[in-house]
């Protein structure tokens, strides 16, 4: 194949995901970058905590892979995090290598503690800017290097050919028009859906387009029920959710009710930094039992100077805001934050559709399991990247494309033929639908409901996608119809997943659940 419109890679995102790819394939042959929005527009960029790796003194990929394991509520594959601890000092001294200035202390990379890490393991830069600085010194040298890119540019059909990728359908979303790309590998890296909800820490970029891309052209999609909410976001009336580190409760942040009350350890052991959904599920207790929207996240224990400069992202989001936090409460609630599930993938970021790839959040790799642990995303992208190129390097010199093995009990979109709404599709009903319905807690009732208007919306917006608000708001529906549908199959509760008529796990549900498009 050769001319004017192919690649050998287009890599859909621009995000860490898509960008890391980029820059190891760029010596693999020509690249295509392609984005919706501005280059540097993604869910990286609001990345604070950090990347965790087990490089400190007391740590060990041992330790790393317990963590993760313990986090996982059962569900994450063992062989994936073996992986994905055993190759993060590569990948950590691959971005050092790329420029990514992460934070020293006394000559050393400077390591804190996030939730449900048992030693300090994860890497910052600028303090609370770890994605920021991970996102520009890699846009920075995608643009000083031969890439092509395209930026407002959204990705809308994968064409196949006798069931292998063959290219890309683009919109250019200013001109509208529609244009065609031929490629040998195709890598879907659009990051999340955290626009599903009502308050979300992600980017206005993330409307599921990877898995809706991929479950069109018949790719498997795996573990939608799981949708991590991180517990500490700004709540404040008139200012969108603002990240607030899970770090600030690693340095010594404490949570209090707006009574006052500290209350974390009437939930866990660990309080501050127990499991990321145990502290979300426990906020939301002590918001109905106060009778309010929101806690507090108290710093004024920590010295301003160590604010300042662990958190200077905050702290001055924040004072702009007209809320010193040196000096007083921070108010928070949880907020959508991370996709667990995604487009199913192998060791080698390889789906079920020949020479389509997914990295990042887009993918599920198997290592989250129910429920990542902090900080583990960015390193699963660099991880799992590296591996994309690795082995589309192989495949170049061979026709074998492989591809995953199919699954076991694949299932289908139920087709409820009947299902009507009442109410139009739009994307400030959708996040509410899904906030109340298919949110922290959840139950059938609840998911049935969604699950229901979802059906009907999606009928009432198939034959509207022409820009790109109809296409984020008909990828928000499907990947929403999705995540309730799982969520609905899913009688238990696990890791992220809660169901207030399944209150406990159940061991039958030790399993997966995999969707794939009928045709
Ligand atoms: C945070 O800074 O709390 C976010 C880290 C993560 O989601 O991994």
């Amino acid at each position: 194949m050769s001319g004017k419109n192919f690649y050998d890679y287009i890599i859909v995102g621009s995000g860490i995901a898509g960008l890391f790819t980029a820059l190891l394939a760029k010596d693999a042959g020509n690249v295509l970058v392609i984005t919706k929005s501005d280059l540097n527009e993604c869910n990286t960029r609001y990345a604070q905590g950090g990347i965790a790796a087990p490089i400190g003194r007391h740590d060990s990929p041992e330790l790393h892979f317990q963590d993760t394991i313990a986090a996982g509520g059962g569900l994450s594959n063992p062989e994936a995090v073996r992986i994905l601890v055993n190759e993060a000092t590569e990948s950590v001294a691959q971005l050092i290598q790329l420029g990514v200035p992460f934070d020293t202390l006394d000559g050393e990379i400077a390591l804190t503690k996030e939730a449900a890490h048992t030693v300090p393991r994860i890497l910052h830069a600028g303090g609370d800017a770890t994605g920021a600085h991970i996102e520009t010194t890699l846009s920075r040298q995608v643009r000083l290097s031969r890439t092509k890119i395209l930026e407002y540019c959204l990705a809308t059909k994968i064409i196949l050919n006798d069931g292998n990728v063959s290219g890309l359908e683009v919109l250019d979303t200013r001109t509208g028009s529609v244009e065609e790309f031929e490629c040998r590998f195709l890598i879907l890296a659009t990051g999340g859906a955290g626009r599903l909800y009502k308050y979300t820490t992600n980017s206005e970029v993330a409307t599921g387009d990877g898995v809706v891309l991929a479950y069109h052209a018949g790719a498997e999609v795996v573990d939608m029920e799981f949708f991590q909410f991180h517990p500490t976001a700004l709540r404040l009336p008139g200012v969108l959710p603002f990240l607030i580190s899970e770090a600030v409760r690693g340095e010594g942040g404490i949570l209090k009710n707006v009574e006052g009350s500290q209350f974390m350890t009437d939930y866990h052991p660990e309080a501050e930094l127990a499991p990321r959904d145990i502290v979300a599920r426990s906020i939301v207790a002590e918001m109905k039992k106060t009778g309010s929207d929101r806690v507090f996240l108290d710093v004024t224990c920590l010295s301003p100077q160590l604010i300042t400069t662990r958190f200077p992202n905050i702290y001055s989001f924040c004072l702009q805001h007209g809320l010193d936090i040196t000096k007083g409460l921070i108010p928070v609630a949880p907020a959508a934050h991370y996709m667990m599930g995604g487009v199913k993938t192998n060791n080698w970021g390889e789906t079920s559709v020949p020479g389509l790839f997914a990295a990042g959040e887009t993918a599920c790799t198997g290592v989250h399991g129910a429920n990542r642990l902090a900080s583990n995303s960015l390193l699963e992208t660099t991880v799992f990247a590296r591996r994309i190129v690795q082995k589309t390097r192989e495949l170049k010199h061979s026709n074998n494309s492989e591809t995953l093995p199919t699954s076991n009990n694949i299932v289908s979109l139920p087709l409820r033929e009947k299902a009507a709404s009442n109410s139009s599709p739009s994307i400030s009903g959708l996040q509410s639908l899904m906030w109340n319905n298919v949110g922290i807690l959840r139950s059938a009732q609840s998911m049935e409901e969604a699950a229901i208007t979802l059906t009907a919306w999606e009928k009432l917006l198939k034959g509207i996608k022409s820009d790109r608000s109809s296409y984020d708001l008909y990828n928000l529906v499907i990947t929403g119809r999705i995540m309730a549908e799982a969520a609905l199959r899913r009688q238990e509760s696990r890791g992220a997943h809660f169901r207030n008529d399944y209150p406990e796990s159940s061991q039958a549900w030790e399993r997966h659940i995999v969707f794939r498009k009928d045709f």
